[in-house]
């Protein structure tokens, strides 16, 4: 997704900018562009490609800017392209800015500019606001924006530079998010505070349709009636110095971070003596959460399929009906939300445009939304009537591995001391309590097995067709195999419930159709091996991945992949990590981009 930076004030702007937009290229890109002023005049440089190509064209054509705004496009209208590559300048080149988000009506914003006079460049709709603000230009740009901005439909951040405006930085979010640091004698603009939080952790979240007049030393917020006193805010999560360390990619690192990252998601979160947990950050009262008769979780993507882990841990340990469904489907319903529902928002990044939007709908019908989330201050967080952290670190692969891991253990703590707070009694608690505090060592045991997951994976790398099958909490999990092994091999993978293939999917079935067997559920490993039985007689191969005391499948699977003894209801955990590992192997076999895959973004900000 598009990431934007901006800064003013005493240091060198270039470089400035230009490592802050290094620290959001993890969000994914294909070109980068920066512009600013130098003597009264608006400079911009665009390149597409990584940074270090726009940065080696900044260093050759010399550029010096006395301040400067930024952008990494993931392009949504109009190829990658430097014309389509931000900042984009209005035809009297009066000023420039960056945006990250759609504008819907730019198709009858271009037309009717075209019909005065204006000459596009780019297929963008970013440059229609440049066009559109250059034409209402009067002398007062910020009425200017006050006038334009109710024009624009969809989501926009923007950060704008105006020549009659030397030193200022117009920053605008509408269902967008950005946010502005206030240092000493220095103020920057970005879309993740990540990117400027070694120089400030003081910040000022817009709201949508504010407009913030950033200076070097001072901040003023508007709304459309006015000056308005916005409250800062203080950065809490340490800013980890985010490096590869010696992994080749962030990806395998994440990977490798998941036993730290599941002891760090248990503690201080849970209560030995009672077999239950607890969570400082949870306010929700406890009569709410006792009043609780139905859950709905909404979430996409691998976030989705953490939450379908957690609507089974809900339902069969706490016996509270939970159903889940796809934030980009639940945002255009007319949804049921009965009294006394309480939504489970789950996003990593906080951002996930379907996501908050479908968070917005609940709430208009009176729920009551808990997040689950790894970015302090991100919008959803700020959407939510509470939010339970990950605490799992930035994650920087745009395929997620350890945050998937992280929401299983937070959704399995919430689900635990939802279920201690009925039925559940102390014993049974207190036995779940050691099945999770076992998963770092659990998660380790398949870590180690990396180089036998290797060899397995070279040997299953030049299949353009998987089918991943489970039953029970390894419908999940194949789901989300399948979605790792897409998103970073390119691979076309599908998980399905395995019940499911008789029904049609085993029309696909051959020799060239190899099938990913998520065995690691006891209860309902005789109905697999049926299964599995139907594919091995159509000549399909079986990777097998089983607990150790299960060995049943390896008497027709092709290759076995065994993970440590756990229960059910958390096997999801170190399954999840051999299918992360098979993905990374084959995508580094087929050569792929393994941290930023093609066409995908980390934090997909707009619909
Ligand atoms: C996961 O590997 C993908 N990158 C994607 O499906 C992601 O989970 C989805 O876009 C949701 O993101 P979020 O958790 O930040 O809301």
């Amino acid at each position: 997704m598009c990431g934007i930076f901006g800064y003013t004030g005493k240091r060198n702007s270039v470089e400035t900018v230009l490592k802050g937009l290094k620290k959001l290229e993890y969000r994914g890109y294909d070109s980068a562009g920066i512009a600013g002023l130098h003597t009264g005049e608006i400079v911009s440089c665009k390149e597409v490609g990584k940074i270090a190509a726009l940065e080696k064209l900044v260093h050759e054509e010399k550029i010096e800017l006395d301040l400067a705004i930024a952008q990494t496009r993931w392009a949504t209208h109009g190829k990658p392209s430097v014309v389509n590559a931000h900042p984009h300048l209005d035809q009297g080149r009066t000023l420039a800015l960056v945006h990250n988000g759609i504008i819907e009506n730019h198709d009858s914003l271009r037309i009717s500019l075209e019909k005065q006079g204006i000459h596009f460049v780019s297929e963008t709709d970013t440059e229609v606001i440049a066009q559109l603000l250059g034409v209402m230009y009067q002398g007062d740009f910020l009425a200017t924006l006050r006038e334009a901005i109710p024009l624009l439909k969809g989501a926009f951040a923007l950060a704008i530079i105006h020549k009659d405006y030397p030193g200022q930085i117009f920053a605008i979010a509408h269902e967008s998010p950005l946010v502005i640091g206030i240092g000493h004698g220095e103020a920057f603009v970005s879309s993740d505070s990540n990117a400027f939080a070694a120089h400030t952790r003081e910040v000022v979240f817009l709201a949508n349709s504010e407009i913030a007049v950033i200076k070097s030393d001072s901040l003023q917020i508007f709304d459309l009636m006015g000056e308005i006193d916005k409250e800062t805010h203080q950065l809490t999560e340490e800013i980890q110095e985010i490096s590869k360390g010696d992994y080749e990619h962030y990806t395998l690192k994440e990977i490798f971070e998941q036993p730290r990252v599941i002891r760090q998601a248990l503690l201080s979160r849970f209560l030995e003596e009672y077999g239950t947990a607890t969570f400082e950050e949870l306010n929700l009262d406890v009569n709410s959460l006792l009043s609780v008769q139905r859950i709905l979780i909404l979430a996409c993507g691998t976030s989705l399929h953490s939450g379908l882990i957690g609507a089974s841990l809900l339902e069969d340990q706490a016996r509270i009906l939970t159903y889940t469904d796809i934030s980009s489907e639940f945002r255009y319903k007319n949804p049921i939300v009965p009294p006394d529902t309480l939504v489970i928002a789950i996003s990593q990044s906080g951002e996930t445009a379907d996501t908050i939007a479908a968070v917005k709908e609940v709430k208009a019908k009176g729920a009551k939304v808990l997040a689950i989330c790894n970015v302090y201050g991100s919008t959803l967080t700020r959407e939510a009537d509470s939010t339970l952290y990950l605490r799992a670190g930035p994650e920087i692969g745009v395929c997620s591995t350890k945050a998937y891991t992280s929401q299983v253990i937070v959704l399995a703590l919430f689900s635990l001391m939802m279920a201690r707070m009925r039925h559940m009694n102390k014993y049974e608690g207190q036995e779940f309590l050691n099945a999770l505090k076992a998963l770092p060592d659990v998660v380790q045991a398949v870590l180690d097995k990396a180089p036998e997951i290797e060899k397995i994976a070279k040997k299953y790398a030049h299949y353009e067709n998987f089918f991943f099958i489970g039953r029970r909490y390894m419908y999940p999990s194949s789901l989300e195999g399948a979605l790792k092994l897409k998103e970073i091999s390119y691979i076309n993978a599908n998980g399905y419930a395995a019940g499911e293939m008789k029904h049609g999917p085993i029309a696909l079935i051959n020799a060239d159709c190899p099938t990913v067997a998520l065995g690691a559920n006891s209860d309902t490993l005789d109905k697999l091996e049926s299964n599995l039985r139907e594919v091995a007689a159509r000549d399909g191969k079986i990777i097998a991945i089983i607990k150790e005391s299960d060995r049943g499948l390896e008497k027709i699977a092709n290759d076995v992949i065994t993970i440590p003894d756990t229960i059910d209801e958390l096997a999801t955990v170190p399954v999840t990590v051999v299918t992360q590992l098979l993905a990374y192997y084959i995508a580094i076999e087929r050569g792929a981009d393994i941290d930023q895959p093609r066409n995908l973004a980390k934090s997909v900000t707009v619909e």
